[in-house]
């Protein structure tokens, strides 16, 4: 099989994805900054392309000889900038396939609405005038993210905030969008500029949160609506952006559940009882 690039590695996804391609014996490249990181984290087992997407003699380099291409970047001003780069580059080198880490649903659709949405939904658009085919992952706020963040201010002896208690999430856990991923990454074919709205199996609100955390610590655990704070870091794209995200989930935006995971990998995506039981495993064996 041809060698698979994965952009965003070292981050919080690409971890996952990189591992699981690992696992199946795929070569895989991947591009960083930070070489040093990306050898602790994966050993000999990849191939470390040192670059940056702002530099296209890197990227050219990076991208020499792959078939597949897995694209992530982070929430920043660059993003659409920095995506559309790598997507150029791979045309020039004649990748095949790639599958792109976009927003969630609701952040790109309706347009206008998220600065990061609409980040996302350029690259998107370039990408299908492309002619390589791509296939772009839309997935619900991650639970390793935002909830682990509800769970971690829990434990420390706070309530769980939200703007509004009864919003709720499709949370989707980080591992099953790295399965989804790996699994187009690999297919013999794809459908060409899908746009696959991924979620975990059901909707959660901040009230069902703070219960489920409460029933597992076996204590009370408060819920309180307010208002996200706003100060003035709250003018850079990344903390606009977060805003956004949390005026839309407030106004019930995120309460979707698609059956797009199962339908992929035959099996149920995992639920938010089972994220919130294993991080409060692993936090007690941390502890003691
Ligand atoms: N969290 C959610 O709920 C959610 C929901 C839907 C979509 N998303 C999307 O997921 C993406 C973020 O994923 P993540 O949280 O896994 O990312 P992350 O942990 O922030 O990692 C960022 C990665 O990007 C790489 N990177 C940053 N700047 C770079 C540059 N200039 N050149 C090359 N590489 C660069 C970093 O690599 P090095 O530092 O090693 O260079 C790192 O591997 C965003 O596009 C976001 O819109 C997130």
């Amino acid at each position: 099989m041809s060698r698979i690039l994965v952009t965003g590695a070292t981050g919080r996804l690409g971890q996952l994805i990189v591992e699981r391609l690992v696992a199946q014996n795929r070569p895989v490249r991947i591009l960083t900054r930070r070489p040093e990181t990306a050898r602790n984290l994966f050993g000999t087992t990849v191939q470390i392309a040192a670059g940056e997407f702002a530099d296209r003699y890197s990227l050219d380099a990076a991208i020499r000889g792959v078939g597949r291409l897995l694209l992530l970047s982070p929430i920043s001003e660059r993003l659409a900038a920095d995506q559309i780069a790598v997507a150029n580059a791979a045309e020039a080198a004649g990748v095949q396939r790639i599958v792109k880490i976009s927003g969630s649903d609701w952040t790109i659709d309706p347009p206008g609405v998220s600065i990061s949405g609409d980040a996302h939904a350029a690259v998107e658009q370039h990408l299908r005038r492309l002619p390589i085919d791509s296939i772009f992952l839309r997935p619900n706020a991650w639970m390793q993210v935002s909830l682990a963040n509800t769970i971690k201010h829990v434990l420390v002896g706070n309530p769980v905030t939200a703007a509004n208690l009864d919003a709720g999430v499709g949370y989707i856990d980080a591992r099953d969008i790295a399965d989804v991923a790996v699994h187009l990454l690999l297919a013999d074919r794809i459908a060409d500029a899908a746009t696959l709205n991924l979620t975990g199996p059901d909707v959660k609100t901040p009230r069902q949160i703070a219960s489920l955390i409460a029933t597992a610590l076996g204590r009370r655990v408060a819920a309180i609506e307010k208002r996200p704070a706003i100060g003035p870091s709250d003018t850079d794209f990344e903390h606009r952006a977060v805003a956004q995200f949390a005026t839309l989930i407030a106004a019930g935006r995120a309460a979707v559940t698609t059956d797009i995971v199962a339908s992929i990998l035959g099996r149920p995506p995992r639920s938010v009882e089972a994220f919130v039981s294993d991080y409060l495993a692993a936090e007690a064996a941390l502890v003691g």
